[in-house]
């Protein structure tokens, strides 16, 4: 019965309490809920085209973006990043918020297993894209519209590949059939 305090100096600065808090009681400066939704909405304002979310740990995927970007690699324009902190920020209902609002593929890149700068924040994060495979499967939609990869930053070519598979694999599924409906029911 005693009410939780937070110790900041204890704080690590990934998230995962965040987003596995089951009654939202705590949030991340900088990286609110309501700032990730706003970008996951703006980048689905438009759906007429084919867009896969890419959730990117800021220590490892975002900067083998950054690696990509620096080698002149190519990777598809359907793939739109949005930075987290480490993947364990990256909540169920992000991904689900992002296939309500027509995303086509959502997948989350994390640091490899046993290099998450804060321990487990990529084991956690993989247990959500399962969960979110499971909800996705249970109405209808294909689960493997959702995945989780792992890389380092130094792997640019890796992160190109996984952008490449991923619009392949939601190339070959079709579009999200949310989005269809809701484009049939307009
Ligand atoms: Fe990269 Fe945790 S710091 S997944």
């Amino acid at each position: 019965k005693e009410i939780a305090t937070v110790v900041e100096a204890a704080c690590a600065g990934c998230g995962t309490c965040a987003a596995e808090c089951p009654t939202d009681a705590i949030h991340m400066r900088h990286f609110e809920d309501d700032q990730l939704i706003a970008q996951v909405d703006a980048i689905l304002a438009d759906s007429d085209h084919d867009k896969v979310v890419a959730f990117a740990c800021n220590w490892c995927s975002y900067a083998g973006g950054d690696t990509a970007g620096t080698g002149r690699l190519q990777y598809p324009t359907s793939i739109k990043i949005i930075r987290v902190p480490c993947t364990g920020k990256v909540d169920l209902l992000h991904i689900l918020r992002a296939f309500e609002k027509g995303a086509d593929g959502v997948y989350v890149v994390g640091c490899l297993e046993g290099d998450c700068h804060f321990n487990n924040g990529n084991f956690r994060a993989r247990k959500r894209v399962e969960q979110a495979q499971n909800i996705l499967n249970t109405i209808g939609i294909e689960g493997e519209r959702a995945q989780m990869y792992n890389l380092s930053s130094s792997e640019g070519p890796r992160f190109a590949e996984y952008a490449r598979e991923m619009d392949e694999k939601i190339r070959n599924l079709g579009p999200n059939p949310i989005k269809q409906a809701k484009q049939k029911a307009a």
